[in-house]
C-alpha cells in the first residue's frame, strides 16, 4: 500500500471548511459545482455536502495530448452531460492543481458560455509545478512536488478508492494517465 500523506479525517476537516468558505464568499443562491473527471469525483461528492444551502453539480472532462508525464498546452474539454451553465455562479472543482493547463482550459471553456461568475477550488495545490500562471480561489492544502494517489486520484488507474491521500514511492511517468 502507498504511504499515507493526509488522513481521511484531515481531508474531511478541510473539506468542511472549504464548503463553508465557498458559501460565505458566494452569496445565497444555488452554486453550480463543476468537477473535472475523473479525479475530482470523490472530492466533489464530499464538497457538495459541505456547502450550506443549495448546490447543483455538473462534470466536464479534460484530456491533454502529447507528453504523458504532465498535461500539455493542448487540453481538450468535453461535456459528458449537458453544459447548462449560462447565468450560473459556477465553481470549477479539481483535486490537484499541478501545471495549471487543465484548470486554465476549464475556465476558458466556461468563460465562453455566459456564466454569471466563476470561482475555482482545488484540494491540493502544487505551486512549484506551475507552468500556466493560474491560482485557485480556494485551496485545501498547498503541497510540495509529490505524486499523490487516493481520494479519487490514480496512478495508472490504481488507488482511486483509497479513503486517504498517499504518496507513491517511485514516480514512473510512463504510468501516468492523461484522462484525469
Ligand atoms: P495540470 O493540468 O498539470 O494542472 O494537471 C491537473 C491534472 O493532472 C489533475 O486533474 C490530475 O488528474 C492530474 N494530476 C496532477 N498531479 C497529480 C498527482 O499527484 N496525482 C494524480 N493525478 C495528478
Ligand atoms: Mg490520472
Amino acid at each position: 500500500m502507498p504511504e499515507s500523506y493526509l488522513s481521511a479525517e484531515e481531508i474531511a476537516d478541510r473539506v468542511r471548511a472549504l464548503g463553508a468558505e465557498l458559501r460565505g464568499s458566494g452569496g445565497e443562491g444555488a452554486l453550480l459545482l463543476i468537477g473535472i473527471l475523473k479525479g475530482a469525483a470523490v472530492f466533489l461528492a464530499d464538497l457538495l455536502r459541505a456547502v450550506p444551502g443549495p448546490v447543483d453539480v455538473a462534470f466536464l472532462r479534460a484530456r491533454s495530448y502529447g507528453d504523458r508525464t504532465e498535461s500539455s498546452g493542448t487540453v481538450e474539454i468535453d461535456w459528458p452531460g449537458p453544459a447548462d451553465v449560462e447565468g450560473r455562479d459556477v465553481v470549477v472543482v479539481d483535486t490537484v492543481l499541478d501545471t495549471g493547463h487543465t484548470l486554465a482550459a476549464a475556465v476558458a471553456d466556461l468563460e465562453k458560455r455566459g456564466v454569471q461568475s466563476i470561482r475555482t477550488c482545488v484540494l491540493l495545490d502544487k505551486a512549484a509545478r506551475r507552468v500556466v500562471p493560474i491560482e485557485a480561489d480556494l485551496v485545501g492544502f498547498p503541497i510540495p512536488d509529490l505524486f499523490v494517489v487516493g481520494y479519487g486520484l490514480d496512478h495508472a488507474g490504481r488507488y482511486r478508492e483509497l479513503p486517504y491521500l498517499a504518496t507513491v514511492e517511485e514516480r514512473d511517468p510512463r504510468m501516468e494517465t492523461n484522462d484525469g
